[in-house]
């Protein structure tokens, strides 16, 4: 029997220790929470991404009656970011979330089904993302997606190659 241990890394942080971009893509993330279509948790969630040609795109999370039908805040932006720019890799995105008591103290983290989207698209543009999650009273700093979900399944089991 062979025991092996996968680590990750998570830095926490306050907002003054980021970049002046940084700061703006959480206040962006923030700010996208306010427009989420999120009637039955309440839970409002919003993401902001920031591609290498220099945009910065939001999303928020869109529920549904049919709660299989509805998406996280982070698959919406990010959808939408390939969607506009197909050829744009994704440097950075940041997530926050808000309740009716206000932001949450502690970082919201991505789903897993997000975080197989996310790897997904660090996959495509061969590019790691970095991740801002934002809570109140802390920030968390990931160095990339395959970090949050390791032993993960990729397009590389598929045996597409010849
Ligand atoms: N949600 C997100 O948008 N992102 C996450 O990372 C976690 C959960 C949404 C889904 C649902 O609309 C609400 O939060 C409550 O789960």
């Amino acid at each position: 029997m062979i025991e092996k241990q996968i680590t990750a890394k998570i830095v926490f942080c306050e907002l003054d220790d980021l970049s002046e971009t940084e700061q703006n893509l959480i206040q962006l993330a923030k700010q996208a929470t306010s427009k989420a279509y999120a009637p039955y948790s309440n839970f409002q969630v919003g993401a902001a991404v920031l591609l290498d040609n220099g945009e910065m795109l939001t999303g928020n999370n869109q529920e549904n009656a049919a709660s299989s039908s509805g998406l996280c805040a982070e698959r919406v932006a990010l959808f939408y970011a390939n969607a506009r720019y197909p050829d744009a890799k994704v440097l950075t995105l940041a997530l926050a979330a808000q309740s009716l008591v206000g932001f949450s103290k502690k970082p919201i983290s991505p789903c897993g089904t997000c975080r197989q989207v996310l790897l997904e698209a660090e996959n495509r543009y061969d590019s790691k993302i970095r991740v801002l999650l934002y809570g109140a009273e802390d920030i968390i700093i990931v160095d990339c997606i395959k970090d949050l979900l390791p032993l993960s399944f990729d397009e590389s089991f598929l045996d597409l190659k010849d």
